[in-house]
């Protein structure tokens, strides 16, 4: 296969695949992509032309992040600043994926989708408001990241490489990072509670794909360098998750300029309160009190946390062995340091 970026995508097979649909016992067909060794479920091909020919505008912001690395959080906060400066827009109750749409989840919840199963996802009325023409098949996510209202807000966890080449020419993007040893426990977390994943192996063999690129989204580091590279580019803005845990308030007021949203000190202030993830975890997990055993391990849940776990910077300490840390380490000398990025580890 051979996409509109260039890239030439292989069915993982034999040992590899087996190896993935034994610890991650929610995958069925993953696809590898030349160059980038980027890694997605099988449904990724379906849709990667369509999302690498994605018509931006100008008044996009596209949220880019490797998984887990305060995506969520970072989609609330722009949708708020852009669109809910004062608290009172009533559009908030809209779920967030909705609001900011994922542009391309459909590759993680397609494949064997019934009309029944499309009936049952809170995100299908919103698709048949805002779509009515047009057919979910498609893509729920990928269409309503097209018809959503101006200003759009877009989240991505695909690397430039696979968007747009004209991505940054046309609108903003906004980078969020997180340091790689806090990504791995919170991406451990993510594949063990989401039964699309259902990971059952061990740490240690969590943070050995994570090291191998074997793990989906695939390497963080060139997804990082792809970004990194770009950062003096004026549309492209570049943030730390431990930034934003350490004075929230500085971080918004910076993005606040490269967003040229012009909000007063009591606005920021407020979308500091709101957007915390005190008030995030209470609001999210009232929206979609149901939602759960079908698509999370809700045993896992009650034991280790939700979605929003800890929301913490420095936690991977209470989970990693020394040897881990070495090997993740090495991986950090390797894959980020190597090219200028430095983490904070806690703060
Ligand atoms: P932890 O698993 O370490 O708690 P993403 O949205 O990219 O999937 O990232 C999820 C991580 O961001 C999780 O980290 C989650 O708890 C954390 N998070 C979500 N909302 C947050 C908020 N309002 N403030 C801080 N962290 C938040």
């Amino acid at each position: 296969m051979k996409f509109a970026s260039g890239h030439e995508g292989s069915l993982l097979a034999g040992a590899e695949i087996e190896k993935q649909r034994k610890d991650f016992e929610g995958y069925k067909d993953l696809v590898r992509l030349t160059p980038g060794r980027w890694l997605f479920p099988s449904a990724y091909t379906q849709y990667a032309d369509k999302i690498y020919n994605f018509e931006h505008k100008s008044s996009d912001v596209v949220i880019m992040t490797y998984p887990k690395c305060g995506t969520t959080w970072t989609q609330e906060i722009i949708w708020t600043m852009r669109n809910n400066p004062d608290l009172n827009n009533p559009k908030d109750q809209i779920p967030l994926m909705v609001r900011a749409p994922f542009i391309e989840a459909d590759m993680l919840v397609s494949g064997e989708q019934t009309e029944e199963d499309f009936a049952k996802n809170p995100v299908s009325q919103f698709f048949l408001k805002t779509c009515p023409d047009k057919n979910w098949r498609d893509g729920v996510y990928l269409q309503l990241s097209e018809t959503s209202e101006e200003p759009r807000t877009i989240k991505t966890h695909l690397p430039f490489s696979l968007l747009s080449p004209s991505l940054l020419d046309t609108c903003k993007v906004v980078y969020v990072a997180r340091n790689p040893k806090d990504v791995i426990v919170s991406y451990l977390h993510h594949s063990r509670i989401i039964k699309m994943h259902g990971y059952v192996g061990t740490f240690e063999d969590f943070v050995q794909y994570f090291v191998d690129d074997d793990l989906l989204y695939g390497p963080y580091g060139s997804h990082m360098k792809e970004a990194w590279e770009r950062r003096d580019h004026p549309n492209l803005y570049m943030m730390f998750y431990e930034d934003m845990k350490a004075d929230p308030y500085k971080a918004f007021k910076q993005l606040d300029v490269f967003l040229g949203t012009e909000l007063t000190e009591t606005q920021l202030q407020n979308i500091v309160k709101y957007t915390s993830f005190g008030e995030m975890k209470t609001r999210g997990e009232k929206q979609f009190p149901g939602d759960s055993s079908e698509h999370f391990n809700v045993d896992i849940m009650k034991k280790d946390g939700g979605f929003f776990r800890k929301g913490q910077s420095g936690d991977w300490k209470n989970k990693f062995t020394p040897e881990s840390e070495a090997k993740v380490d090495e991986w950090i000398r390797e894959n980020m340091t190597s090219f200028g990025v430095n983490f904070k580890y806690s703060i």
